[in-house]
């Protein structure tokens, strides 16, 4: 497997927007500094604000030194990389400017033609831009690779993500078009795989018959901050969980694939996402949840209810919280059920799943055991603790809960990759494993469509405080089969 991209030029569209600054060059300076870029690749920002090279360049520097604590000779190098071309982004005559720059930089940096264009633009864009350029010829691979990578989000609903497949399609083949969810690229979602896959002790009890249920949680103690005006469009449902968690909830339940390669994988995860169970209207009713943060004091701060929130309108039905329970149809999964919630302004920001197995057959001794349970904690402090009964020392047979923990941490090395990192890299090597393929993108699109539809409809939003763990209504959910949501807390002490 190669370990440094192949080389390169990157297009980045929306160069002068927040993601490019923020994660996209951060994460390429990154690359960059640990050798994984070599000295054959460029950056050509593309945007319609009226930069020159110096001036993005000097942009980026600033943001990079912001972020990266970036000093000295190797920032100075990755800076001189970097190129700019203003152009109407609307208007297919104005990429033409594209092309001589694309070619002296090629031939500058010998890069043999393979091109990576970003789309890092309003979703208004995604289709516009192929068309525009393969109205210059700058989509064909007769010279070098031509690689697409798409933002988040791709479509609206189901309607607008067959739309905009069927636009991109026109002008690139699928090979060339990476749909980018950066929790693909967190090593703890990866390492879901392998501690699946690689392990003989976990695969045998991972299905129906040892597991009674499973709850994914993406909690964010963030609320919108600026984003109101985004946020408002799309609520927890499209922002969270139409792409992160169902693609976190797929790794949960593919199946095996025969070897990791981009489209045995993605052929499991399709696979999974297909055999979600639709729910029906009557359905929903039992099985979803919608909240709406509102004003509250956390550590004896006052804290903006949602509808107070820049951009957001005063009256919005938007949900900042939802809880939904999914089932799988599939000889595997029968009957059980998989929480997933997902929230702004929740007391914590942590990303976990939690399998909870069933209990013993019988029960020898008196009183209840504790639950055996196996909690991957995708964010932050990384870690997997496996939770089981044993014996209290002293006299009788009570059994209380302990925990076996391993901590990501001490595997890391130096050099570990950010999830845009990962994805950038992958992108420029042309392994589209951990990128999202089309008929899964419409899986969870269709398994998504009648919750919109629903909420569009008769949205029931129900109001929970900044700073608590959702609406009531999120616990009569999981509670009408026995069963409570899991507080998340530090449970794994640091390390000293
Ligand atoms: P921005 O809103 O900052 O837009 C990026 C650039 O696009 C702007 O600098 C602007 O450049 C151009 N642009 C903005 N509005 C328009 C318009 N109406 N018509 C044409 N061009 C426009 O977006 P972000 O950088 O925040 O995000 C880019 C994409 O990535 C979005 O689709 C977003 O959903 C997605 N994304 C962003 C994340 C983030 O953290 N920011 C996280 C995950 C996904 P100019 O005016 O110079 O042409
Ligand atoms: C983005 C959403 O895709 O993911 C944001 O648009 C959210 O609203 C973010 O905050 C969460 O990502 P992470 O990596 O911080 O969990």
């Amino acid at each position: 497997m190669k370990i440094e991209a192949d080389n390169n030029c990157i297009v980045i569209f929306g160069a002068s927007g927040d993601l490019t600054h923020r994660k996209l060059i951060p994460a390429l300076y990154h690359l960059y500094k640990i050798g994984r870029l070599t000295e054959h690749f460029s950056v050509l920002g593309v945007a319609r604000s009226n930069f020159d090279d110096e001036t993005f360049r000097e942009k980026m520097r600033q943001a990079l030194i912001q972020c990266e604590e970036a000093t000295g000779e190797t920032l100075d190098a990755f800076c001189q990389h970097l190129y700019y071309q203003s152009i109407n982004t609307f208007e297919a005559e104005d990429y033409a400017k594209l092309i001589p720059r694309l070619t002296a930089l090629h031939q500058q940096y010998e890069t043999e033609g393979n091109t990576l264009y970003y789309l890092s633009t309003p979703p208004s864009l995604y289709g516009v831009i192929p068309e525009c350029l393969a109205a210059h010829g700058l989509n064909t691979e007769e010279q070098g690779w031509k690689r697409l990578i798409v933002e988040k989000p791709f479509g609206y609903d189901i309607e607008t993500a067959r739309a905009l497949d069927i636009q991109i399609h026109r002008f690139f083949e699928e090979h060339q078009i990476y749909r980018i969810d950066h929790y693909l690229g967190k090593e703890t979602v990866q390492n879901l795989l392998v501690l699946r896959f690689s392990n003989g002790l976990f695969e045998p009890l991972w299905n129906r018959n040892f597991i009674d249920y499973v709850e994914i949680t993406g909690a964010e103690s963030i609320g919108v901050e600026d984003r109101g005006g985004y946020y408002d469009g799309s609520g927890a449902m499209r922002d969270m969980f139409q792409n992160h968690l169902l693609q976190v909830l797929a790794m949960v339940a593919m199946e095996p694939p025969a070897i990791i390669n981009a489209d045995s994988m993605r052929d499991e995860v399709a696979k999974v996402l297909h055999c979600l169970h639709p729910l029906k209207a009557d359905e929903l009713e039992n099985h979803l949840v919608l909240g709406q943060y509102t004003a509250s004091v956390i550590d004896g701060e006052e804290v903006k209810g949602y509808l107070q929130e820049k951009g957001v309108p005063a009256d919005s039905t938007t949900e900042t919280y939802m809880a939904v329970r999914c089932e799988i149809d599939n000889w595997r999964w029968a009957g059980v059920p998989f929480y997933v919630r997902t929230g702004k302004r929740l007391p914590a920001r942590v990303t976990e799943i939690v399998i909870h197995f069933k209990t013993t057959p019988h029960p020898v001794f008196s009183q209840k055991a504790p639950e055996n349970k196996l909690i991957i904690r995708i964010q932050p402090d990384e870690s997997i603790s496996m939770r089981f009964g044993l014996k209290k020392p002293g006299a009788g047979f009570e059994a209380k809960e302990v925990s076996m923990d391993f901590r990501y941490a001490d595997l890391a090395s130096p050099s570990l990759l950010t999830a845009y990192e990962r994805l950038l890299l992958d992108a420029m090597k042309g392994d589209a494993t951990l990128f999202a393929r089309t008929d899964a993108v419409h899986a969870c699109w269709q398994f998504v469509q009648p919750i919109l539809d629903y909420k569009a409809e008769r949205s029931r939003i129900y109001e929970y405080e900044a700073g608590t763990w959702g609406p009531s209504e999120a616990d009569k959910l999981i509670a009408k089969q026995g069963r409570v949501w899991r507080k998340p807390s530090g449970f794994m002490k640091k390390k000293v």
